[in-house]
């Protein structure tokens, strides 16, 4: 017997989400369609990658297209809306990171996916790096007394408390197996530091620079042993006795995975509270940080642009 391959629908068709759908295509995903804000080099890259596949103007002739899944790699500010209306017709739905950009609108997704029974995935890639497996598979939680976050990308897109600090709550809440109540956010929308102390384990810093280069995106966990390990772009530095070794990972691998992940857990028809929860979470998180950042400081940069 022969199956029919699975669909998707890809809302939004810009520099990551080319490689989003080039993830897919490995994992043997059908486009149905394509949504997009409708620039030329878009329309002409579709038409040479995907010569014939519907391009819609109009998000609701592209959720009536048959296809399982939905991808939305969108800008931030259109996440909710397209994801919401995704799964209202049934489909699974990755969406970018952040989700929303309210607990309120995130929370009202995760029980929209709940209420459907649709597979509604927050793409946190970097959750998906082998050398963040791992961490996690060689690092027991209650052994990390320190764990620190340094992230410089120049031209970042802002404000970075939103386009990239959700990766880095992601990592460290799944590192250390715990969502704080709350984070302290300082700094302004393109560079900033947020940090906080885990019940009875280690403190958490984090600091992103949008603005200096050069690029580098580093992870750096202390044991309570004095051991470091440290995670730097598509490199670990194990600890060793003679000196760090270093392992050297692919770059691509991490959004491959995460996308047979999620097209697994689509076939399967699988839903994850506990995903949706930390979706939640990070959105509320920094939610709650910025608003308290804003009335202490009236510094208006940390809000979202
Ligand atoms: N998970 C990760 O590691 C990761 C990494 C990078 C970015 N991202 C996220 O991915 C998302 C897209 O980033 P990007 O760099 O690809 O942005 P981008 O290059 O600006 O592309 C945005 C895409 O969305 C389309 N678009 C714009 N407004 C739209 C609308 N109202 N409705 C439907 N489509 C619309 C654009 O259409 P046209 O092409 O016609 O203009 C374009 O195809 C962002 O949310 C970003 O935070 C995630």
């Amino acid at each position: 017997m022969t199956t029919s391959p699975p669909t998707a629908v890809f809302i939004g068709v810009g520099s990551w989400g080319r490689n989003v759908i080039r993830a897919f295509g490995r994992c043997g995903v059908q486009p149905a369609g394509f949504l997009v804000a409708g620039s030329g080099s878009t329309r002409s890259w579709l038409s040479q990658h995907f010569p014939g596949a519907p391009v819609a103007s109009d998000l609701y002739d592209l959720l009536s297209l048959p296809a399982s899944m939905a991808v939305v790699t969108s800008p931030r500010d259109t996440h909710a809306t397209y994801a919401a209306a995704a799964l209202t017709a049934n489909m699974h739905v990755w969406v970018e990171k952040p989700p929303a950009t309210t607990a309120f609108a995130a929370g009202a997704l995760a029980g929209l996916a709940a209420e459907r029974r649709r597979y509604l995935h927050t793409a946190f890639t970097y959750l998906f790096h082998p050398a963040f497996d791992q961490l996690i598979t060689q690092l027991r939680q209650d052994d990390l007394a320190v764990v620190r976050f340094d992230w410089r990308r120049p031209n970042a897109p802002t404000p970075v408390a939103w386009e990239l600090l959700p990766h880095e709550l992601a990592l460290a809440i799944r590192l250390t197996g715990w969502i704080p109540s709350d984070v302290v956010i300082e700094g302004d929308s393109t560079c900033l530091r947020c940090h906080w102390q885990v019940d009875g384990g280690p403190t958490v810093e984090v600091e992103i620079d949008g603005c200096t280069g050069p690029k580098e995106k580093r992870l750096q966990v202390q044991t309570r042993d004095g051991t470091t390990w440290s995670w730097t772009d598509n490199t670990l530095y194990r600890p060793h006795r003679n000196g760090p070794v270093r392992q050297d990972f692919s770059r691509t691998d991490p959004l491959w995975k995460e996308a047979q992940c999620f097209v697994t857990n689509g076939i399967e028809g699988r839903w994850s509270a506990h995903e949706s929860r930390m979706a939640v979470a990070i959105v509320d998180l920094i939610e709650r940080a910025l608003a308290a950042t804003k009335s202490r400081t009236g510094a208006p940069g940390v809000t979202p642009d």
